[in-house]
């Protein structure tokens, strides 16, 4: 009995797994982070991944709500210990294996999580950081590495999703080769993904190049522009990406690694928070750039390789740092509260028949009520009022630039209130602002500007920490389903 019930669970999982394979195809992923002061719940969104098809998830950290709600799905999932784990993962002999242990084998069992990938870092190397991880991270890679091996979880591999400026920034993407003060933690690195058949893994960000420098010409950015090509030798790169890629292959190249593998960790266009962040341009590139990837053509150093890129990102995350900008809390393909923001064919590029993304089914709203400025009253305090909602909440939409920015000072102070009002939960007194706030059930929004309206907080089931089991009723269920969809497809 005990015998043939294993057999059975292996026999579903093999069969699961055989079914998504024929399923995904494809190379892109997304990047799914959590920052947002009411995260959607993860079962809303995994059950939105499974209807588009997206098979890749990348995360930030080791969420065990969100890595458990992908048991049972096939989804391959990256998890991640993030920067601040690091200094720790490099010099406690305990904590890479503690960590695995409770990050990664809890949820390797029959009808689990298809952890794939543990991300070890988040752009360690990135200027802004000055150095603070430089030396702890390599370390902690390879202790999370070995770790891996020692729990006997031989399918899932270490990376570190390296930020571009990891490379020098040459005139030509031929003439590139890592930083020198990193080449050392570079080559040791690559010298561990080498052995271990990982790929170097890496963000692009043609909007930041924009951002950064309004010079940029921003149909580079683009992949169908061709006014601003670069010459390198006999190639012409039409577009940023493709340079920036190549620029990569080069440093590898120069390191000593002339085939390393190559994955896109994040790339992707925000829709709000700056003039270029518009949703056609965001739906301009990432349609362009599935279209390129899942064409499978290459770049010119790599023609006809594909190559693995995570969009980012899923969904927006309200609370996340502006500090680079702030269309920070706007990358996501759906707003937060999962809400598609455009049309996109992540099919496109592939045999498969054109699709056009969906988003979350009957997200879990609070009720429909927003708080808006009350005009005719006493206006003395409105400003302070209004920057004490702002601090509190996000009103990254109101700055120059942004969906609404267009908006007059009523408005614009009612944007700000309502902000507040739904990261409050929607709690009266949070509608107050000295008798300034009034509750409405009309929504607000207009043109561009999207007044938000707030998502139920979730509270994580009780014995969250405790494995998720397919009970046997589950599980002939799903044979049977699966055995149908064998039979038929
Ligand atoms: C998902 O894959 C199934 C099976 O291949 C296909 O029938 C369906 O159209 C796809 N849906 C989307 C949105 O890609
Ligand atoms: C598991 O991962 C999360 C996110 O990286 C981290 O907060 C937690 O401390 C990890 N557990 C252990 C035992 O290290
Ligand atoms: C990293 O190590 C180098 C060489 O040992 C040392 O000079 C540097 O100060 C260290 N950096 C940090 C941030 O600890
Ligand atoms: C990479 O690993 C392969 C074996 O898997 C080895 O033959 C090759 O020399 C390694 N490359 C470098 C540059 O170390
Ligand atoms: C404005 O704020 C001050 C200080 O909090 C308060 O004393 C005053 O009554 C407020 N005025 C109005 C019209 O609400
Ligand atoms: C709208 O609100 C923002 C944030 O408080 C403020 O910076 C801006 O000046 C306001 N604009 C108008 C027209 O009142």
């Amino acid at each position: 009995m005990i015998k043939s019930k294993v057999w059975f669970e292996k026999w579903l999982v093999v069969c699961f797994f055989v079914l998504c394979g024929k399923v995904s195809r494809s190379t892109l992923g997304v990047n799914w982070g959590t920052n947002s002061i009411n995260p959607m719940p993860p079962g809303y969104l995994v059950k939105m991944l499974q209807q588009n098809n997206i098979t890749k998830v990348k995360l930030f950290d080791a969420d065990y709500h969100v890595v458990s709600s992908m048991a049972g799905t096939g989804i391959e999932v990256m998890v991640a210990a993030p920067n601040d784990m690091l200094y720790n993962l490099a010099t406690d002999p305990n904590a890479a294996p503690d960590w695995v242990k409770e990050n990664v084998t809890q949820f390797l069992f029959n009808g689990g999580v298809n952890i794939r990938w543990v991300a070890v870092g988040n752009e360690p190397f990135l200027s802004s950081y000055e150095g603070i991880y430089v030396n702890t991270t390599f370390p902690a890679f390879q202790n999370i590495q070995n770790a891996l091996i020692q729990a006997g979880h031989s399918e899932v591999r270490a990376i570190i999703p390296f930020n571009a400026d990891i490379m020098t920034d040459a005139p030509l993407p031929s003439q590139t080769t890592f930083k020198p003060e990193f080449l050392t933690q570079v080559m040791q690195v690559l010298n561990v993904l080498n052995s271990t058949g990982a790929p170097f893994s890496v963000n692009l960000y043609p909007f930041i190049s924009k951002y950064q420098n309004p010079e940029f010409p921003l149909d580079f950015a683009f992949f169908d522009g061709s006014a601003s090509p670069v010459h390198d030798g006999s190639i012409v790169y039409e577009n940023s990406f493709d340079a920036s890629y190549d620029s990569l292959v080069s440093a590898l190249s120069a390191a000593g690694f002339p085939n390393m593998p190559i994955v896109i960790g994040e790339i992707g266009w925000p829709t709000d928070g700056n003039v270029y962040a518009t949703i056609p341009n965001a739906q301009k590139f990432n349609q362009e750039f599935i279209n390129h990837v899942q064409t499978g053509l290459g770049t010119p150093l790599r023609p006809n390789m594909p190559f693995e890129a995570y969009l980012f990102s899923l969904i927006d995350e309200d609370i996340k740092s502006i500090l680079p900008g702030p269309f920070e809390r706007h990358w996501g393909l759906l707003y937060f509260d999962g809400v598609v923001k455009y049309p996109l064919d992540l099919s496109a590029g592939t045999n498969a028949p054109s699709t056009t993304l969906t988003g979350v089914q009957y997200p879990p709203y609070m009720s429909h009520q927003y708080c808006v400025l009350n005009p005719n009253v006493d206006l003395t305090n409105l400003t302070e009022n209004v920057a004490y909602a702002c601090s509190r909440s996000d009103c990254t939409p109101l700055y120059t630039g942004s969906s609404c920015a267009f908006l007059d000072a009523v408005d614009n102070a009612s944007y700000a209130f309502n902000s507040y009002f739904q990261f409050q939960n929607q709690n009266p007194a949070a509608c107050n602002f000295q008798g300034l706030g009034e509750v409405t059930t009309q929504d607000p929004s207009q043109g561009t500007c999207r007044f938000i309206l707030g998502l139920i907080a979730e509270t994580p089931p009780s014995g969250a920490r405790s494995r998720y089991v397919l009970n046997l009723s589950t599980s002939l269920t799903i044979f049977v389903l699966l055995s149908i969809l064998l039979i038929f497809t």
